[in-house]
C-alpha cells in the first residue's frame, strides 16, 4: 500500500506516530513561515503542516500545490495548538518528513466542498469531480449499507439471488421498451427489461421457492425526479405464500432497513385499501405524514343554489389547521395554484374559522351560519382553521385536491424528511381504462390474479374486479409495488382475452409462461421496491439522481459520456439499420 493511514484515521492517541497519508489536496494556506495543507480521501481530512525554519525545499514545494493535487506525504502526528473540533481529526496534524506529488490537477470546474458552486449540468459533466463531495458520496454510501442490508435479511430468509437476463423479448405491455438490434438476426430485436417480472415466474416454476435480485431496469418514460429511464429494483418472488406472507416479509425488511440502516423505529405499517385511499386522499400514494383527509360535502351542499356545486359530480373539501389567518393575497395564490394547466381546477371555495367563533366563507351568499355550522362539523374545524374546498368531476376534482393537500402539507411545514410513514395500498383495480387506446389496460400487470370473488365480473364490470395487488408507500412516493399472480394457463388466457389479446397474439408474445404453467406451476407472489426511490428517501432527498453513481439528465442523456449519441454507418450497416427512414 501506498499509505499507512486514510486521512480520516488520525486522532490524539496516535501521537509520535510515523504515518503516510495519500489523497487530494482539498485547500492550502501561506502563512509565510508556515504552510498547512488539508488533504482529503473519502474517510475524512488531514491537516499537514509544513514549516520553512525546518525544511525550506519541502516547505516550498507544499506551496507550489494546487486544489485537487493528488500527493502521498510522510510524517509525525502531532497535536494542534489551533483545534478544530468539527472533524474527527481536527486535535491532531502531520509534521511532514516528505512529499511526492502522485499526479497534477487542473483546476476543479466547480468547488469540491459540501456546498459547491457548480450548476447541475456542470456537475453532471464532471460527475467523477462531484462525487468527491461528502454529500454525494454518502449517498453512495447509504446506498451501498441498504443493499448490503437487504441481501443479510433475504438471505436470512433463504432467498437465492439469481441473475435474468438483460437481452430479452419486447412486449406491448407497461411502458416503452428500450430495444437492441439484433445483428446475428437481421431485423430482429431485443428489449431491455422493464423488470424481470417473468422470470422470476419462471424461477417458481422451477421451484426456486424465494428469490431475489438487486437489478437495473429500464422503462423508456418521461422522466421525472423519481424516474429515470434505468433504474434499479428490489425485485422478489415466492412461492406456496398468500398475500398475507408477503406483506409481512416486507414489511420486515423495509423495518429491518429503517433500523439497520438510519436507527430510526417505523411502526407497523398500516393498511388501506385502494378505494379508501382514492376517497381519502385522491391519490393511491397518499403522504400519510400529515392528516388532512378528505371531506366529502354533497348531502351538506347540494340544492342552496349554488350552480358550482349543484353541477358537480363531488363537491369536496379539506381541513388546513391553523390557516384561517391566510391572507386574501396568499388565497389567491393558491386559487393559482390549483387553475395551473397541469392541475386544472377551475376555482377554489375557502371558509375560515375564525377567532372569534364566527364562520365566514366566500360564498357566503348561498350559505347561511346554520349550513356553515354543519361545514364545520364535517370537518371537526376549530377557531383559526382553513376549508378548502373543491368541486367538479369526481376523478378530476379529488386529483386536484390531492395536489392542493400535498402543497398545504408544505406550507405548513407538515412533510418533514426527517419523519417516516409507510402505508400498504391493498385491493387495487385489476384493469384500468385507457381513453387513448380505447381499452382496458392491466393496472398493475397482466400476470396479477383477480380476487377469486370478483372474477364473475370480468365480463360484466370489468373495471370493478379488484386485483391482489399492493403497493408499499412511503411519504407519498411508491416505493414497491407486487401482486400475487395468475398460476393457471386458463386464468392467464382469460386475462389476456380481457385486455384485448387474441389467442395467437397472447401465444406468440407471452405463450413461454403460459406453456410453463402447464408444467406445474406453483401458487406464487412477490413485489419489486424502487432500490432508487428507497434510498432517496432514506437521503432526504427529493430526486433519486442524487443516489446514482452515474444518472442520466431530464432528456435521459448522459452528459458525461454524451450518449445516446449517433453510431457510424459501418455499425448501421453491419446491424442492416436503414437511417433514411
Ligand atoms: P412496478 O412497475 O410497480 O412493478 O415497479 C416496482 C417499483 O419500481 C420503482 N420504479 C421506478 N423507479 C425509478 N424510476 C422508474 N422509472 C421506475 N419505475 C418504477 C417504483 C415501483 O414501485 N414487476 C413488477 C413488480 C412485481 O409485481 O413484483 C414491477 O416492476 O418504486
Amino acid at each position: 500500500m501506498l499509505r499507512t493511514v486514510t486521512c480520516g484515521a488520525l486522532s490524539l492517541q496516535n501521537l509520535g506516530d510515523s504515518v503516510t497519508l495519500c489523497g487530494w489536496v482539498q485547500k492550502s494556506r501561506d502563512l509565510g513561515g508556515m504552510t498547512f495543507i488539508d488533504v482529503r480521501d473519502r474517510y475524512g481530512i488531514t491537516q499537514l503542516v509544513f514549516n520553512m525554519d525546518d525544511n525550506r525545499e519541502l516547505c516550498e514545494s507544499a506551496r507550489g500545490l494546487g486544489r485537487e493535487f493528488v500527493i502521498k506525504a510522510t510524517g509525525t502526528v502531532v497535536e494542534r495548538s489551533n483545534k478544530n473540533l468539527k472533524i474527527p481529526t481536527g486535535e491532531v496534524e502531520i509534521k511532514v518528513s516528505a512529499l511526492e506529488i502522485l499526479n497534477a490537477a487542473k483546476l476543479p470546474p466547480f468547488m469540491i466542498e459540501d456546498e459547491t458552486d457548480g450548476g447541475d449540468e456542470l456537475r453532471m459533466k464532471y460527475r467523477y469531480l462531484d462525487l468527491r463531495r461528502n454529500p454525494v458520496r454518502n449517498n453512495l454510501i447509504l446506498r451501498h449499507k441498504i443493499a448490503q442490508s437487504v441481501r443479510r435479511y433475504l438471505d436470512g430468509l433463504d432467498f437465492i439471488e439469481v441473475e435474468t437476463p438483460v437481452l430479452i423479448k419486447s412486449t406491448p405491455e407497461g411502458a416503452r421498451d428500450f430495444v437492441v438490434p439484433s445483428r446475428m438476426n437481421e431485423g430482429e430485436f431485443y428489449a431491455l427489461p422493464q423488470s424481470p417480472q417473468t422470470f422470476k415466474q419462471l424461477l417458481m416454476v422451477s421451484g426456486f421457492d424465494r428469490y431475489f435480485q438487486i437489478v437495473k431496469c429500464f422503462r423508456d418514460e418521461d422522466l421525472r425526479a423519481d424516474r429515470q429511464p434505468e433504474f434499479t429494483q428490489i425485485d422478489c418472488e415466492m412461492s406456496f405464500i398468500e398475500q398475507e406472507d408477503i406483506l409481512n416479509t416486507f414489511e420486515g425488511l423495509i423495518r429491518t432497513l429503517f433500523k439497520e440502516v438510519r436507527d430510526y423505529d417505523l411502526p407497523a405499517v398500516p393498511r388501506m385499501q385502494y378505494a379508501d385511499a382514492m376517497r381519502l386522499y385522491g391519490s393511491d400514494k397518499p403522504d400519510t405524514r400529515f392528516d388532512m383527509q378528505f371531506v366529502e360535502l354533497n348531502d351538506l351542499v347540494k340544492g342552496k343554489g349554488f350552480p358550482v356545486f349543484d353541477n358537480a359530480e363531488l363537491v369536496v373539501g379539506i381541513n388546513a389547521k391553523g390557516a384561517a389567518s391566510y391572507t386574501r393575497k396568499q388565497l389567491d395564490e393558491l386559487t393559482d395554484f390549483i387553475k395551473r394547466p397541469q392541475i386544472g381546477a377551475t376555482g377554489l371555495i375557502y371558509a375560515r374559522h375564525n377567532d372569534d367563533g364566527t364562520i365566514k366563507s366566500s360564498v357566503d351568499k348561498f350559505f347561511n351560519e346554520e349550513d356553515l355550522k354543519q361545514w364545520s362539523e364535517a370537518f371537526q374545524t376549530e377557531k383559526g382553521d382553513l376549508l378548502l374546498i373543491l368541486a367538479g368531476n369526481t376523478d378530476k376534482v379529488r386529483k386536484q385536491l390531492n395536489e392542493l393537500r400535498l402543497e398545504m402539507g408544505n406550507r405548513l411545514g407538515l412533510r418533514d424528511k426527517n419523519k417516516f410513514s409507510a402505508l400498504w395500498v391493498l385491493d387495487f383495480p385489476l384493469l384500468e381504462w385507457d381513453e387513448e387506446t380505447e381499452r382496458y389496460h392491466a393496472m398493475h400487470h397482466p400476470f396479477t390474479s383477480p380476487k377469486p370473488e370478483d372474477i364473475s365480473l370480468l365480463d360484466t364490470k370489468p373495471g370493478e374486479v379488484r386485483a391482489n395487488a399492493y403497493d408499499m408507500v412511503i411519504n407519498g412516493t411508491e416505493i414497491g409495488g407486487g401482486s400475487i399472480r395468475i398460476h393457471d394457463r386458463a386464468l392467464q388466457a382469460l386475462m389476456f382475452k380481457h385486455l384485448g389479446f387474441s389467442a395467437e397474439e397472447a401465444q406468440k408474445q407471452f405463450g413461454f409462461l403460459m406453456d410453463a404453467f402447464e408444467f406445474g406451476a406453483p401458487p406464487h407472489g412477490g413485489i419489486a421496491f424502487g432500490f432508487d426511490r428507497l434510498t432517496s428517501i432514506f437521503a432526504g432527498l427529493d430526486s433519486i439522481r442524487d443516489v446514482i453513481a452515474f444518472p442520466k439528465n431530464n432528456s435521459g442523456r448522459d452528459v458525461m459520456i454524451d450518449s445516446p449519441s449517433t453510431i457510424d454507418e459501418k455499425q448501421l450497416k453491419e446491424l442492416k439499420i436503414k437511417t433514411d427512414l
